[in-house]
This record gives C-alpha cells, sequence and structure tokens, in this order.
C-alpha cells in the first residue's frame, strides 16, 4: 500500500500532528472494512443525490461526485485502487481519494459522521449476506431431499443415546435436516426485516441541522424504513448480535448433519460412501479414507459459535452512544459469514457425491429389537395396560439375550408363558417395512407419509 498522505490531514484543523505509528497500526481498520466499499460508495451516492436535491450542493457537484465514485468503485473492483493504511478505514480512504480527484467531495460528509455512516454500510452489507445465505440453504435443503429421494426406500436404524432405537426411512432421518434448515432460513428471512432500516442521517449522535431527506436516502438505498433514533442508530449492533446468532445456530444444524456424515461413513457403521473428491487420504496409512470436509464443517462451528460470544462481549459494556469498541465488530462478522457461506456450499456439493450402501443399512435395520416397541404396541391393542406390555416385552428381550435366540425367532410358548394373551400373530410384527407402513400420522416416517414429504419438500423447493 502506497502512503499518500500525511494522516493528520484526515482529521481537520485540531491535530497538529498524526497519530503515532504503532497507534495508526493498532487503531486502524482498512485492512478489513476495505469489503464494506460497495456499500459505502452506494451510501455516498445515495446521501450525495440528496444533497444535491435539497440545494445543498449543485448539480454539477453531484456529477463530480458520482463520477468520481464510479471510477473508484472500478477501481476497487479491478484492483489497482490503492488502500491507504494511514487513512484508518474504508470510509476515510474512498473520500479522501475522492476528495483528492475533485474539490466537490469535500462536499459529500455534509450532515454525514461516520458513525451514520458505518452503520449504514453494515446494514446494507448484512442485508445482502442474508439474502445469500438463504439462497444456500436453500440449495442445500435441494441436496437432501434429492438425496432422499434416490434412496428413498432405504430403511435404517434411528438412534437415541447412538444405540440403535426404531426403523426409520433413511429419507426421513435427512428430511429431519431439511426441517433445521427451513427454521434457520425463517429466523434469517425475519432477522432481515430488522435489519432493513436506515441509520444514515443519525448525524454522529444527534442528527444535523441541516434538512436532510432521509426518507428519500431510505428509498434510493431500498430501506423499508428509517430509523427514529438518532442515539440508537448509531450505537446498536444487535441487528449484528442477531444475525451471528441465527448463524450459529445454522452452523450447529450443519455441524450435527456433519457428524451423522462422519458416523455414517465408518467401517462399523458402512451407510454411505463420500465420493473420493470429499475425502482424503493418510499420509501414513495407505487404506484411510477420511471425511475431512464433514469433519471441517464441524469443527467449524466451533469457531462460529466463537464469533457470537465475541460479540455478545463487544457490545455488553458499551455506553450510549457510538464507542470504537464497534470497530471490532466486522472481522468477527465477516468471519461468520464466510465460514457459514462456505459450509453450506460445500455441503451441497458433497451430498451430491454420496452413495448409500443399501445392503449395510438393511442389515444394521434387521434387528429384530428394534421392533420391540411394536410388540409391546400389539399388546396395548389386546388390551394390556402399557406399563405391563412393557415389562412383558423386556422379559422376551431379556431370554432372547440370555438364550441367544433373537427376539424374532423366540417360540410362541416362551411367549405365552410371559403373557397369556399371545399368540401367532405376534410373530408378524417383525417385518420392518410393515412395521413403517403402521406409522400413519403426520410427521410419522410411515411410506406413504415420507413420500408426502418429499412431495412437499420438491415442490416448496422447486
Ligand atoms: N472504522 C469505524 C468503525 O468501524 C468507523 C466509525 C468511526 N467513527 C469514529 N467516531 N471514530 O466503527
Amino acid at each position: 500500500m502506497k502512503k499518500i498522505q500525511k494522516s493528520k490531514a484526515m482529521w481537520g484543523g485540531r491535530f497538529s500532528a498524526g497519530p503515532d505509528k504503532l497507534v495508526q497500526e493498532f487503531t486502524k481498520s482498512v485492512q478489513y472494512d476495505w469489503r464494506l466499499y460497495r456499500e459505502d460508495i452506494f451510501g455516498s451516492l445515495a446521501h450525495a443525490r440528496m444533497l444535491q436535491e435539497i440545494g445543498v450542493i449543485t448539480k454539477g457537484e453531484f456529477a463530480a461526485i458520482e463520477k468520481g465514485l464510479k471510477q473508484i468503485f472500478a477501481e476497487i473492483e479491478a484492483g489497482v485502487f490503492e488502500w491507504d493504511p494511514t487513512r484508518e478505514d474504508v470510509h476515510m480512504n474512498i473520500e479522501a481519494t475522492l476528495t483528492a480527484r475533485t474539490p466537490a467531495g469535500a462536499k459529500l460528509h455534509t450532515g454525514r459522521s461516520r458513525n451514520d455512516q458505518v452503520a449504514t454500510d453494515m446494514r446494507l452489507w448484512v442485508k445482502q449476506s442474508i439474502v445469500t445465505d438463504l439462497a444456500l440453504i436453500t440449495d442445500l435443503q435441494a441436496a437432501l431431499v434429492k438425496l432422499a429421494r434416490k434412496y428413498q426406500n432405504v430403511v435404517i436404524p434411528g438412534y437415541t443415546h447412538l444405540q440403535r432405537a426404531q426403523p426409520v426411512y433413511f429419507a426421513h432421518h435427512l428430511l429431519a435436516y431439511v426441517e433445521m434448515l427451513e427454521r434457520d432460513f425463517s429466523r434469517l428471512a425475519d432477522a432481515w426485516q430488522r435489519v432493513d432500516v436506515l441509520p444514515l442521517g443519525s448525524g454522529a449522535i444527534a442528527g444535523s441541522t441541516i434538512p436532510l431527506k432521509r426518507e428519500r436516502v431510505a428509498q434510493l438505498l431500498g430501506f423499508g424504513a428509517v430509523t427514529q433514533n438518532s442515539l440508537d442508530a448509531v450505537s446498536d449492533r444487535d441487528f449484528i448480535l442477531e444475525y451471528a446468532a441465527a448463524d450459529a445456530i445454522l452452523a450447529v444444524h450443519l455441524s450435527r448433519l456433519a457428524e451423522d456424515f462422519v458416523i455414517w461413513s465408518t467401517a462399523e457403521f458402512g451407510f454411505v460412501r463420500i465420493g473420493d473428491a470429499f475425502t482424503t487420504g493418510s499420509s501414513l496409512m495407505p487404506q484411510k479414507k477420511n471425511p475431512d470436509v464433514a469433519e471441517i464443517v464441524r469443527g467449524k462451528s466451533g469457531r462460529v459459535i466463537g464469533n457470537l460470544m465475541s460479540l455478545l462481549a463487544l457490545v455488553k459494556g458499551l455506553p450510549m452512544t457510538y464507542n470504537r469498541d464497534l470497530q471490532e465488530d466486522k472481522e468477527r462478522l465477516f468471519d461468520t459469514v464466510d465460514t457459514v457461506q462456505q459450509s453450506l456450499t460445500i455441503f451441497a456439493s458433497m451430498l451430491a457425491d454420496v452413495k448409500v450402501n443399501a445392503a449395510n443399512c438393511e442389515r444394521a435395520v434387521s434387528d429384530p429389537l428394534l421392533l420391540a416397541t411394536d410388540v409391546a404396541d400389539w399388546l396395548v391393542n389386546k388390551g394390556v395396560p402399557f406399563r405391563h406390555a412393557h415389562e412383558v416385552v423386556g422379559k422376551a428381550v431379556a431370554i432372547s439375550e440370555q438364550t441367544g435366540i433373537p427376539l424374532d425367532k423366540l417360540p410362541l410358548a416362551e411367549w405365552k408363558k410371559i403373557h397369556p394373551v399371545c399368540d401367532a400373530s405376534l410373530q408378524k410384527i417383525f417385518n420392518v417395512r410393515e412395521a413403517l407402513s403402521r406409522r400413519k400420522m403426520t410427521g410419522a416416517p410411515g411410506k406413504k407419509q415420507v413420500e408426502e414429504q418429499l412431495k412437499r419438500w420438491e415442490k416448496l423447493l422447486k
């Protein structure tokens, strides 16, 4: 980065010397907030247009500012703009370059402070990234539904405590994540409405004596409303906290999804095979094929959780109104957004490269113990109170364990000894697919129900 001018010039007449080199190094943010250039320039263009409309700057001055800002925008996009670290942040860099090129630039900051400027830039940035998140969530949901549809007849054990519990369709398991992601979607879409409020015009803390038209700027920038309290507008960052929180919940969901794929891809489970492109080998053990992508997605949720904690702690003790601490929000937020968007993208591509091993799933689900609850339900239908039925099946399971005879092969005579109501039809319970077809209510993993859910999601995600 090239040194363009002495930094003291940026602060106006009060300062006789620029900041100490160490201070400058410590306080500058341009090395990361340059990412706000698009929002900063759009915000300035809208502000300048409004200034011209209320007669604070002339049409000629507006034209010069507009031309200069567009030029700067093009240079940044092309990677040839010279960011000057002595100019502290993105706002100063752009404004100073503009002013160096056109005298009208000196009028751009009329009625504006970096306090309402940065709040505006951040809101514009967050609005855009929420929109990107929503699209990526939808892509991942579509990838899950596609995989679920492809293996729609595969049944796996469902687990509690990571112990085999009851059979479910593999599709039902994946659709659980589609539901979770849908809540993430709606949390973010809901948060978006609270971000969609323009702070510009709040000045440093107390608005301006210049009759700015805030509603006009909001209209130009596509904000749905303007903030109603200037102190709140420059100091509040709850829209960032809320976004980071929604993204942290999303990252935790992704981590759980990743965990399932890590487990399923082990030799012990062998339910899925992740494509080579999404796994890595070991430098030592030639046989290894590690699910690194899923593991890193799981691991990255940690930093997203950490970012939320940092942001909460950052804002916690701040007195009204703006405090420079707030500059620290950017890296944490950018990191959260980059991490979550990367994770969503890579997981969706990985799912397209997953093969389900139906034979291994079938073997796992053929464990008759998975239908012990169904036997209890059968007894309930015969009039046995559930608590007794539970006891009866528990005894049968114990006998099966002691004798080594699988529960579904236990002779009828044994069942009858435990409870006289048992008859031959009890042994017909042990058919996994029939067991699933008995689960008919909304939300249950019955064949028809899963088909209906797949259709619902396919329609919704189209
Ligand atoms: N870089 C600053 C930030 O991110 C911009 C606002 C500076 N305002 C101030 N009063 N120093 O918060």
